[in-house]
């Protein structure tokens, strides 16, 4: 959110005062722009609980890292992360389903210790070393996008560039053909279309998509051994915990985290970091000074500005006290990420993009048990997408009118932002 968004926001608020009682994760007013309720909510009522939905909200910083670092199996995303206001609407009355094993569910909604045992069973290939080995391999990506895309003069920052990019990357953690990474884009960019009070996309359905695509690579890893040298997969081929091997689909469901988060975040956090940099007045030409230098802290505040999650959810097993909260087992609560990094107390003058602010600690990438698997591989990427974009791209404007960023309870992004390059180099 830049000068215009802001000017946007403070609008917003001038003409339509907004009352804690209109707050709903789900409802067309937040999901258009959830800021002026994020700056109420945090003010007025930074615990708040919707009866409707039988569930707590926290949206300052403090309160959002307090709720997920509580340990213990307290909070387990037994109603999934992300759940629908039709599953909130259901109230769990007190009880908590344990989540039986045959099939596995998928890891995050799992506690210790069958999340740990899953997560790292296909870690291996987010460890920092692993992710420099990527370097090569991701910038090569970059400057072959921009060798087609920069002659064009316009095309979608977002989906063109870094959607390419990043869904290039997934194919290749998934020994699948490059070829296949427009496909991949498509799907998880039709999730992140959802539109939950329009009855919008049928996630299950994309969702077992994206399992169908993934369980041939895994059933081909199988077949060809699965030495580890496709560690994504063969590590969870390998996994002998559960006194049987995982199935193909089972493992699929696995990693149909690393296959839509690996893809939607970053290309959204690229493309507007480089817009409000672009409209903030001396912090390109800041930036510009020394690319290799102030690329990865610029990409610092694009992480903590443009990171389009609003939101994840838990299920309480059993009764919390925390950030003022008494919190039941069957409860759930939401930790809005959208509003911690727009938390005053925790930054000063929050809703300013200023490439270089000192940055204590940031909650974009969750924290806690759950916390990213791909936190470094986002930073990889990140700060090559801006860098070799940076360096080829000498000046560029966007076209704000064909921009996209369309209303979400979850991922709140630019979805389209179209750029206009006015000179590049070669
Ligand atoms: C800047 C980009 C990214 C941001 C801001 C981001 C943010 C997040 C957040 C907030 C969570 C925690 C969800 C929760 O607490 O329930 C999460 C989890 C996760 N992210 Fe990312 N993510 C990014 C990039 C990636 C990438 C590149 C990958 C993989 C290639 C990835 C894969 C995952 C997975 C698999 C989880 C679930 C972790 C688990 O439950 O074990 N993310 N991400």
């Amino acid at each position: 959110m830049g000068e215009r968004d802001d000017a946007g926001t403070k609008r917003l608020m001038a003409t339509l005062p907004i009352d804690v009682a209109d707050y709903d994760p789900f409802s067309q007013a937040v999901m258009e722009a959830p800021l002026p309720f994020y700056e109420v909510l945090r003010a007025k009522a930074p615990a708040l609980f919707l009866p409707r939905y039988d569930t707590w909200v926290f949206s300052r910083f403090q309160d959002v890292f307090d709720v997920l670092t509580v340990g213990g199996n307290a909070f387990i995303a037994t109603d999934t992360t992300l759940p629908t206001p039709e599953i909130l609407s259901r109230h769990n009355g007190g009880e908590v389903q344990e989540l039986p094993l045959d099939p596995l569910p998928i890891g995050a909604m799992m506690g210790s210790p069958h999340f740990e045992v899953l997560r790292n069973a296909h870690i291996k290939p987010f460890r920092p070393r692993a992710v420099r080995a990527l370097a090569e391999f991701v910038h090569n990506l970059a400057e072959r996008r921009l060798d087609e895309l920069l002659p064009r003069k316009t095309f979608d920052l977002t989906q063109d560039y870094g959607g390419h990019v990043t869904a290039s990357v997934i194919c290749h953690l998934l020994d699948m053909p490059l070829a296949r990474a427009g496909e991949v884009l498509d799907l998880v960019n039709s999730l992140s279309r959802t539109d939950p009070e329009a009855g919008g996309t049928d996630v299950p359905t994309i969702i077992g998509h994206c399992v169908g695509i993934m369980s041939e690579y895994v059933a081909r890893r199988r077949h060809a051994g699965a030495d580890g040298s496709v560690a994504l997969i063969d590590g969870l081929i390998q996994l002998g915990y559960y006194g049987r091997p995982l199935t193909d689909a089972e493992i699929a469901t696995q990693l149909t985290c690393v296959f839509i988060g690996g893809v939607e975040t970053v290309p959204k956090i690229a493309a507007h970091g480089l817009m409000e940099l672009n409209q903030a007045p001396g912090q390109l030409d800041a930036v510009r000074a020394d690319l290799a230098a102030r690329v990865p802290v610029a990409v610092e505040e694009m992480i903590r500005f443009c990171a389009p999650a609003q939101w994840f959810a838990r299920t309480a097993h059993k009764d919390v006290e925390v950030a003022g909260a008494k919190v039941r087992k069957g409860q759930r609560i939401i930790a809005l990420f959208g509003s911690a990094a727009r938390d005053p107390t925790e930054f000063e003058d929050p809703d300013r993009f200023v490439w270089n602010r000192k940055i204590a600690r940031v909650l974009s990438f969750g924290t806690g048990q759950h916390y990213c698997i791909g936190i470094h591989l986002a930073r990889l990427e990140l700060r090559i997408l801006v860098e070799t974009f940076l360096r080829r791209a000498k000046r560029f404007s966007f076209d704000r009118d064909r921009a996209v960023r369309l209303p979400s309870s979850f991922q709140w992004g630019w979805n389209e932002l179209p750029v206009i390059i006015e000179e590049h180099a070669a």
